[in-house]
C-alpha cells in the first residue's frame, strides 16, 4: 500500500478526489488540511491530520513517518478577486507554502507531485483556446502565484532527477459528486455555476452578468466546465502515470468545448424551476471573452475519458448540493 499526501483534502476538488480513492485500496490517504475553507465531513475517506502546510515541523513529522510514494497538492487559496484585493495572502498561501511543500518533498526524497494549477496561468487567448504550449501570461495575482508554483516544479524537477511532477491546468471546475455527499463549499466563491445555484435556492438575490458585448454567439462570455469527479479521475491517472512512468509532464484539465454565461444560467433556470433576477453589467477587468482547452493531450498521455460532458448533469448535480447546504 502507498501512503499519499493529500493537502487540502477537505476542499471541494480535493474531498472528491478522496472519495473516488475509497476504491483503490493500493492507495492510503493521508489528508493535511487547516480547515480554513475546507471542512472535515466533506472527507469521506482517508485519515485527517489537521495542520498548516505552512508548519514545517509537523509537515515533516508527516514525512518521515508515512515516506510518502506521492503528494496531491491541493491547498491553497482560491477566490480571484480576492488576489486582486489580498495579493500578498496568494504570494504567501500558494507561492510561499508551496515552497515549504517542496523543501519536504526534496528533504524526503518523495518521488512525485501532482499540482493543482489553473487556466488563469494563460491570460488573455488570441484565439480562446489554450495548447498547454501557448505562451503564459497570467492576468491576476492568483493566476501569477500559481504560475511561480509550476516554474519551481519545474526546476525541482530538472535538478533532482528522481523526481517527476503532473501540472494539472484546471479549466471551470463544477458540479458536485452523483450520490449527493460532497459538493463545493467555498466562502465567497465567485465561480459562475456557484453562484448561479446560490441564486436559484434564494441565497442571493440576484446575479449578474459581466459582459454582454464579447464576439461570441450570446455575446456573453464562454468558459470549459469540467465536472468535479471527472478532474477527480484525472488526479488517480495523473498519479499512477507519474508513479509507473516517472515523467513530468503538464496536461490541461477541460472538456475542449465550453458553454456561454447566458446558456449555464439558463440551464440553472429550467433545471431548478426559478426565473430568478439576473442584471445585466459591464464587463470585469481582466476577463477573457473566450477560454478553453485544447483536451488532447491528457486523452492521449492518460487512462482518462470524461464520464459526465454535460451541462446538465453538471448543473443538476450542482443544485442537489447547493439546496442540501441550505
Ligand atoms: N475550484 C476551481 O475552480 C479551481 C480552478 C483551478 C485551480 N484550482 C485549484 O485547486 C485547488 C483546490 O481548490 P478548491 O476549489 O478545492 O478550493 P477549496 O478552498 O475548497 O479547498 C482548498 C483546501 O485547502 C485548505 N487549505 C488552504 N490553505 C491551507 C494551508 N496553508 N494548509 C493546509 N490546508 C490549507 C482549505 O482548508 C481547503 O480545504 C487550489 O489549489 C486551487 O487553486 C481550483
Amino acid at each position: 500500500m502507498k501512503n499519499i499526501l493529500v493537502t487540502g483534502g477537505a476542499g471541494y476538488i480535493g474531498s472528491h478526489l478522496l472519495n473516488q480513492l475509497k476504491s483503490l485500496p493500493e492507495f492510503h490517504p493521508v489528508v493535511v488540511d487547516n480547515l480554513s475553507t475546507g471542512k472535515r465531513e466533506s472527507i469521506l475517506h482517508g485519515e485527517l491530520h489537521v495542520g498548516d502546510v505552512a508548519d514545517t515541523e509537523f509537515m515533516a513529522k508527516l514525512f518521515e513517518k508515512f515516506n510518502f510514494a506521492g503528494v496531491l497538492h491541493f491547498a491553497g487559496s482560491v477566490v480571484v478577486p480576492e488576489s486582486v484585493a489580498d495579493p500578498l495572502k496568494y504570494y504567501e498561501n500558494n507561492t510561499a507554502n508551496t515552497l515549504k511543500l517542496l523543501s519536504h518533498v526534496a528533504r524526503f526524497k518523495t518521488p512525485a507531485l501532482i499540482f493543482s494549477s489553473t487556466a488563469a496561468v494563460y491570460g488573455n487567448l488570441a484565439d480562446g483556446v489554450a495548447h498547454e504550449d501557448t505562451p503564459t501570461n497570467p492576468e491576476s495575482p492568483y493566476g501569477r502565484t500559481k504560475l511561480m508554483s509550476e516554474w519551481m516544479l519545474q526546476d525541482m524537477a530538472h535538478a533532482l532527477p528522481d523526481f517527476s511532477y503532473m501540472i494539472l491546468r484546471y479549466f471551470n471546475v463544477a458540479g458536485a459528486s452523483l450520490d449527493g455527499r460532497i459538493g463545493q463549499s467555498t466562502p465567497q466563491a465567485t465561480h459562475l455555476l456557484k453562484v448561479a445555484c446560490e441564486t436559484a435556492v434564494e441565497k442571493r438575490a440576484q446575479m449578474q452578468i459581466y459582459g454582454t458585448d464579447y464576439p461570441t454567439k450570446d455575446g456573453t462570455c464562454i468558459r470549459d466546465f469540467i465536472h468535479v469527479d471527472d478532474l477527480a479521475r484525472a488526479h488517480i491517472a495523473a498519479l499512477k502515470y507519474v508513479l509507473e512512468e516517472k515523467k513530468s509532464q503538464t496536461l490541461n484539465c477541460g472538456y475542449g468545448h465550453g458553454h456561454t454565461v447566458s446558456e449555464v444560467i439558463s440551464a440553472v433556470k429550467k433545471l431548478s424551476g426559478r426565473d430568478f433576477p439576473v442584471e445585466l453589467a459591464p464587463r470585469r477587468p481582466g476577463d477573457c471573452g473566450v477560454v478553453m482547452s485544447k483536451a488532447d493531450k491528457i486523452k492521449a498521455l492518460l487512462d482518462w475519458e470524461p464520464q459526465h460532458d454535460s451541462l446538465d448533469v453538471i448543473v443538476k448535480s450542482a443544485l442537489e448540493w447547493e439546496r442540501k447546504l441550505k
